[in-house]
Protein backbone atom coordinates (compact mmCIF):
# COMPACT_ATOMS: atom_id res chain seq x y z
CA UNK A 1 0.00 0.00 0.00
CA UNK A 2 1.07 3.34 -0.29
CA UNK A 3 0.35 6.32 1.68
CA UNK A 4 1.15 10.14 1.61
CA UNK A 5 1.36 11.55 5.21
CA UNK A 6 1.03 16.04 4.79
CA UNK A 7 1.52 18.25 7.81
CA UNK A 8 0.59 21.58 7.52
CA UNK A 9 1.69 24.42 9.10
CA UNK A 10 3.68 24.95 11.97
CA UNK A 11 4.43 21.88 12.73
CA UNK A 12 7.43 21.63 11.56
CA UNK A 13 8.11 23.34 15.46
CA UNK A 14 6.60 20.45 17.21
CA UNK A 15 8.89 19.72 20.22
CA UNK A 16 9.46 23.66 21.24
CA UNK A 17 5.59 24.75 19.95
CA UNK A 18 3.30 25.36 22.54
CA UNK A 19 5.02 21.74 24.70
CA UNK A 20 1.91 21.93 27.16
CA UNK A 21 -0.82 20.99 24.30
CA UNK A 22 1.33 18.91 21.22
CA UNK A 23 3.99 17.30 23.89
CA UNK A 24 7.44 17.48 23.27
CA UNK A 25 8.07 15.39 20.22
CA UNK A 26 9.39 15.85 17.46
CA UNK A 27 8.33 15.99 14.06
CA UNK A 28 11.58 14.27 13.13
CA UNK A 29 10.36 11.35 16.00
CA UNK A 30 6.82 11.29 14.33
CA UNK A 31 7.69 10.46 11.28
CA UNK A 32 10.41 7.79 12.64
CA UNK A 33 7.80 5.87 14.12
CA UNK A 34 5.30 6.36 11.27
CA UNK A 35 8.11 4.77 8.81
CA UNK A 36 8.58 1.98 11.30
CA UNK A 37 5.06 1.33 11.42
CA UNK A 38 4.61 1.72 8.02
CA UNK A 39 7.79 -0.96 7.00
CA UNK A 40 6.29 -3.60 9.55
CA UNK A 41 3.18 -3.58 7.44
CA UNK A 42 4.47 -2.68 4.02
CA UNK A 43 3.14 0.56 3.62
CA UNK A 44 5.18 2.49 1.42
CA UNK A 45 5.10 6.47 3.08
CA UNK A 46 6.07 9.70 1.72
CA UNK A 47 5.99 12.79 4.16
CA UNK A 48 5.51 16.30 3.11
CA UNK A 49 5.20 19.02 5.40
CA UNK A 50 4.44 22.32 4.45
CA UNK A 51 3.49 25.85 5.54
CA UNK A 52 1.67 26.66 2.57
CA UNK A 53 -1.55 25.94 1.21
CA UNK A 54 -1.00 25.94 -2.32
CA UNK A 55 2.32 23.69 -1.69
CA UNK A 56 0.25 21.49 -0.06
CA UNK A 57 -2.30 21.18 -2.86
CA UNK A 58 -0.13 20.85 -5.30
CA UNK A 59 1.49 17.71 -3.72
CA UNK A 60 -1.74 16.19 -3.10
CA UNK A 61 -2.02 16.97 -7.00
CA UNK A 62 1.63 15.28 -7.76
CA UNK A 63 0.81 12.27 -6.11
CA UNK A 64 -2.39 11.74 -7.01
CA UNK A 65 -1.35 8.63 -9.20
CA UNK A 66 0.87 6.60 -6.57
CA UNK A 67 -0.82 7.78 -3.18
CA UNK A 68 -3.71 4.94 -2.30
CA UNK A 69 -4.71 6.64 0.77
CA UNK A 70 -3.58 9.94 1.87
CA UNK A 71 -3.16 11.17 5.89
CA UNK A 72 -3.43 14.81 6.43
CA UNK A 73 -2.98 16.97 9.66
CA UNK A 74 -3.71 20.73 7.89
CA UNK A 75 -3.04 22.48 11.21
CA UNK A 76 -5.06 25.39 11.38
CA UNK A 77 -5.90 25.29 7.64
CA UNK A 78 -8.06 22.67 8.95
CA UNK A 79 -10.34 25.67 10.33
CA UNK A 80 -11.02 27.62 7.10
CA UNK A 81 -9.01 25.93 3.73
CA UNK A 82 -11.92 25.24 1.40
CA UNK A 83 -9.28 24.85 -1.18
CA UNK A 84 -7.60 21.98 0.64
CA UNK A 85 -10.54 20.55 1.23
CA UNK A 86 -11.71 20.93 -2.72
CA UNK A 87 -8.20 19.44 -3.28
CA UNK A 88 -8.93 16.04 -1.55
CA UNK A 89 -12.20 15.86 -2.94
CA UNK A 90 -10.84 16.28 -6.61
CA UNK A 91 -8.54 13.09 -6.15
CA UNK A 92 -11.17 10.84 -5.04
CA UNK A 93 -8.01 8.71 -2.74
CA UNK A 94 -9.61 7.81 1.04
CA UNK A 95 -8.11 10.53 3.29
CA UNK A 96 -8.00 10.41 7.27
CA UNK A 97 -7.70 13.76 8.89
CA UNK A 98 -5.74 14.07 12.40
CA UNK A 99 -4.69 16.31 15.27
CA UNK A 100 -2.54 15.75 17.94
CA UNK A 101 -4.76 18.01 20.19
CA UNK A 102 -8.54 17.32 20.95
CA UNK A 103 -9.99 20.18 18.40
CA UNK A 104 -13.16 19.27 20.13
CA UNK A 105 -12.13 20.90 23.40
CA UNK A 106 -10.11 23.39 22.14
CA UNK A 107 -11.40 27.47 21.65
CA UNK A 108 -14.85 28.02 19.74
CA UNK A 109 -12.81 28.65 16.02
CA UNK A 110 -11.30 24.97 16.39
CA UNK A 111 -14.05 23.26 17.15
CA UNK A 112 -15.06 23.17 13.53
CA UNK A 113 -13.29 21.59 10.30
CA UNK A 114 -14.28 22.53 6.71
CA UNK A 115 -12.34 19.43 5.74
CA UNK A 116 -13.85 16.22 7.93
CA UNK A 117 -16.97 16.01 5.54
CA UNK A 118 -14.33 14.97 3.07
CA UNK A 119 -12.42 12.73 4.56
CA UNK A 120 -13.41 8.92 5.87
CA UNK A 121 -12.48 9.91 9.18
CA UNK A 122 -11.03 11.93 11.91
CA UNK A 123 -8.86 11.03 14.70
CA UNK A 124 -8.09 13.82 16.90
CA UNK A 125 -6.83 13.98 21.10
CA UNK A 126 -4.03 11.15 20.46
CA UNK A 127 -0.77 13.04 20.62
CA UNK A 128 1.43 11.58 17.18
CA UNK A 129 -0.56 8.18 17.85
CA UNK A 130 -3.30 10.14 16.04
CA UNK A 131 -1.08 9.30 13.04
CA UNK A 132 -0.33 6.21 14.15
CA UNK A 133 -4.25 5.14 14.37
CA UNK A 134 -4.80 6.90 10.73
CA UNK A 135 -2.35 4.52 9.35
CA UNK A 136 -4.37 1.56 10.74
CA UNK A 137 -7.49 2.76 9.63
CA UNK A 138 -6.56 2.89 6.08
CA UNK A 139 -4.64 0.06 6.24
CA UNK A 140 -7.46 -2.44 7.75
CA UNK A 141 -10.04 -0.27 4.97
CA UNK A 142 -7.75 -0.94 2.47
CA UNK A 143 -7.12 -4.77 3.03
CA UNK A 144 -11.15 -5.05 3.70
CA UNK A 145 -11.66 -3.94 -0.43
C1 LIG B 1 -3.71 20.90 15.16
C2 LIG B 1 -4.88 21.72 15.71
C3 LIG B 1 -5.06 23.02 14.94
O1 LIG B 1 -6.15 23.78 15.46
C4 LIG B 1 -3.80 23.85 15.04
O2 LIG B 1 -3.93 25.02 14.25
C5 LIG B 1 -2.56 23.11 14.71
C6 LIG B 1 -2.43 21.72 15.12
C7 LIG B 1 -3.42 19.63 15.99
O3 LIG B 1 -2.70 18.77 15.48
O4 LIG B 1 -3.87 19.51 17.12
O5 LIG B 1 -1.61 23.68 14.17
O6 LIG B 1 -4.04 20.49 13.84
Amino acid sequence: MKFIVIHGPNLNLLGTREVEIYGKITLNEINKQLKKIASENEIDLRIFQSNGEGEIIDFIHAQRNWAEGIIINPAAYTHYSYAIRDAISSVDIPTVEVHLSDIKKREPFRRKSVIKAVCVKQISGLGWKSYLEAIRFLHSSLLAR
